[in-house]
């Protein structure tokens, strides 16, 4: 393992002003926003839509690195230029989600873990070879009575952190994701005490599993209440819960942490990370974004399947790209 590598990569994934695309949706996950816009999912289709997003002249002004899925890495673009290189081309650094999905956890109520450790060290060889710098475990959490359990938030935990271990062992930076989902009527301080539990439970883990704090990059949810909570905490709210917790729960050798936007939507994603930056400056990590769906739903919109559109779609692309790196700085202004 070379420490400093993964130190550098690492920063470099929360450089100032910058932040993450996930665009490491699954097969079906791709479908489902493709079919949204009625567009099949077909290889070229989802080949076409991505190399849209990778194009967009100026991006790596506010994109460090790029979350892909499996098929991604190792597909070429319409002129033949592997996708990869075209984002190392523009100083982006490649990542790779690794994780296989969710599947019930026996013994729950209805509870999820996360799988993919079996053969992941042969495979995140594989992944260096083929360009990855970084990789994504994503674990997935959810609030309802007595749940998050503690029988799932450990399992999860441990999970995490041996995908961590194995890919430092590998030289790629792990970006450690503990989701819990928005989905319920819980208010904001269920949520903090979940996230609260939760942390606690992934960084004892990461402990135990010899993790090395400096070479990771932790992705959680914001402190934010349920979709179908009746009171709307305010963005200062969510910010000041959001910072307080992770004061409580991160240690301060971790480089940055990249939030997820968990279905909040793209100006609110945007409003949260710059309110957290804005009242709380001098955080000892990088606060940033990792978003999937709050960068991606106005381009998807825009391109619509069409060629002819993707120039219109890379400008709503950067648009939302802009916004968020000058909420990573904490001069986000709507
Ligand atoms: P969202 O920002 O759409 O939540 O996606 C981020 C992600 O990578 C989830 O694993």
């Amino acid at each position: 393992m070379d420490v400093k590598e993964l130190n550098k990569i690492a920063k470099g994934m929360v450089a100032p002003g910058k932040g993450i695309l996930a665009a490491d949706e699954s097969t079906s996950t791709i479908e489902k926003r493709l079919t949204s816009i009625n567009v099949a999912s077909t290889e070229e289709n989802r080949r076409d839509y991505r190399e849209m997003l990778f194009t967009a002249d100026g991006s790596e002004k506010y994109i460090s690195g790029v979350i892909l899925y499996d098929e991604t890495l190792r597909q070429k673009a319409k002129d033949g230029t592997q996708l990869v290189d075209i984002l190392n081309k523009r100083g982006i650094i490649p990542g790779i989600k690794v994780d296989k999905g969710i599947q019930p956890l026996q013994g729950t109520d209805g509870e999820k873990i996360t799988e993919g450790l079996d053969g992941l060290g042969k495979r995140m060889a594989e992944y260096h070879q083929l360009g990855a710098r970084f990789a994504k475990w994503r674990a997935v959490l959810n609030i309802a009575n007595g749940k998050p359990s503690r029988q799932a938030i450990v399992a999860n935990a441990e999970a995490l952190a041996r995908y961590a271990g194995i890919c430092q062992a590998n030289n790629i930076v792990p970006i450690v994701e503990p989701e819990i989902l928005m989905d319920g009527d819980h208010d904001l301080a269920t949520s903090f005490a979940a996230t609260e539990r939760t942390l606690h439970a992934v960084f004892e883990q990461l402990a135990l599993h010899n993790v090395v704090l400096e070479g990771m990059i932790l992705k959680p949810g914001m402190v934010i209440q349920g979709e179908s909570c009746k009171k709307a905490a305010s963005i200062d709210e969510v910010a000041d819960a959001t910072v307080q917790v992770l004061k409580r729960c991160v240690p301060s050798a971790v480089p940055g942490i990249a939030f997820l936007s968990g279905g909040q939507s793209d100006e609110l994603a945007s409003a949260h990370l710059g309110a957290m930056n804005a009242r709380h400056p001098n955080l000892p990590w990088a606060l940033t974004f990792s978003y999937g769906r709050a960068l991606q739903a106005l381009p998807l919109k825009l391109w619509g399947g069409k060629a002819a559109n993707v120039a219109n779609a890379q400008k709503g692309y950067l648009h939302r790209a802009k916004l968020n790196g000058m909420a990573a700085l904490g001069k986000y202004d709507a």
